[in-house]
């Protein structure tokens, strides 16, 4: 049942250039530009014309949603805020008629996922799902929505799930914004063409484990983490945080790379290491600097690179390098590695990394 892998997180982590797809599958095809989500179909016209798009989820797929907030703004210009739905649906919230919310559960039975939606129904608003298991609780009580194909995911931490839920939400995305006339023709397309790429490219990360593994090997035994990244790969980071906490109970903490600086700086020294996620992008000058700052105080700096880049490599004490892909889908390549590190750290340190302590696969009380 593990397929030949020693853990169910494992088998999910290497399923994903699969359920990548299968998210994808029947709803891009990028040679004559087909874009469709068929339980969106009604529903289009008014995810395009909200005027703004409140998120909820919790844990990971908070983190989906933290991505999603970046590709909706950019590319449909609608103003997206995103919630916890714990804090969301204990805060008076304020909900208009043509306020949209998208829920997002890898299992859809989370409990105050569930009742957020509830709240959000009763004052009008119009819901849409991002469920993983089909006929589930949230996913029956959301107007309308579109299913991750990521198949059944045992290993208590997400990963599979988070890939799948960052796909569907991307076509989401560009789905209205191509209702919406706030995306090129040319960006249009080429997103899908790069979409369908994104398997492959997962695959070819994938291929890298070793070299995760033995970085991996060298941390086993620390005792804290910083996780680094900006922009879209800001959510990356506290999602691979997310995953070395759960795991291997090593405590860690993912930050927007600029908000270093304004404290949790104070914490480096040569015991401390940062996982940067540096990817050749739009904030990549600044993620150096960001770089130089931690090395300067003796961190120790485990970056994710574009593959080719020499000069972070000069400057830092491992790389991993990832290939490159348009900004807006980077996630979906950046935070593999973090899985991988996470899952090898554990494993070294003999945790039981498919049921890990005080944790449940859904949280179904509040
Ligand atoms: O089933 P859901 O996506 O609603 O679950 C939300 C969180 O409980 C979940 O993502 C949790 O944080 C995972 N263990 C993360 O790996």
């Amino acid at each position: 049942e593990k397929g030949g892998f020693e853990h169910f997180m494992l088998k999910e982590i290497f399923e994903q250039p699969r359920s990548i797809a299968d998210s994808m599958r029947g709803r891009v095809r990028a040679d004559d530009g087909h874009l469709q989500l068929g339980g969106l179909r009604d529903y289009l016209d008014q995810l395009a014309s909200s005027k703004r798009i409140v998120i909820v989820g919790c844990g990971t797929s908070w983190h989906a949603g933290l991505v999603a907030e970046y590709i909706f703004e950019e590319l449909a210009r609608i103003p997206v805020e995103v919630e916890y739905a714990s804090e969301f649906r204990y805060r008076n919230p304020i909900i208009a008629e043509r306020d949209v919310v998208i829920a997002i559960s890898q299992s859809g039975e989370t409990a105050d996922t569930l009742a957020a939606i509830e709240l959000a129904k009763s004052k009008g608003a119009t819901i849409f799902g991002v469920c993983n298991v089909v006929g589930s609780s949230i996913a029956r009580a959301t107007h309308a929505g579109a299913y991750t194909h990521a198949g059944p995911e045992i290993g208590v931490a997400s990963t599979k799930a988070f890939t799948a839920q960052v796909t569907v939400l991307t076509l989401m995305a560009i789905a209205a914004a191509q209702k919406k006339g706030t995306i090129s023709e040319t960006l249009f397309r080429q997103l899908l063409a790069e979409l369908e790429r994104i398997p492959a490219l997962v695959d070819k990360v994938l291929q890298n484990a070793e070299k995760v593994k033995e970085i991996a090997y060298i941390f086993t035994y620390a005792k804290n983490f910083i996780y680094l990244g900006r922009g879209l790969n800001f959510p990356v980071a506290l999602e691979g945080a997310l995953k070395l906490k759960e795991i291997s109970y090593i405590h860690a903490e993912g930050y927007p790379a600029a908000e270093m600086k304004h404290g949790p700086i104070a914490l480096i020294d040569e015991d401390m290491p940062v996982v940067v996620i540096a990817t050749k992008d739009s904030s990549y000058e600044k993620v150096v600097s960001n770089i130089q700052e931690v090395k300067a105080r003796k961190g120790r700096v485990i970056a994710v690179v574009t593959e080719g880049d020499t000069q972070i490599r000069e400057m830092v004490d491992f790389v991993i390098e990832i290939p490159k892909v348009h900004d807006i889908l980077m996630p979906l390549v950046s935070v593999i590695p973090l899985q991988l590190l996470s899952y090898y750290i554990a494993v070294m340190r003999g945790r039981n990394v498919d049921q890990p302590r005080n944790l449940a696969k859904s949280v179904t009380v509040e």
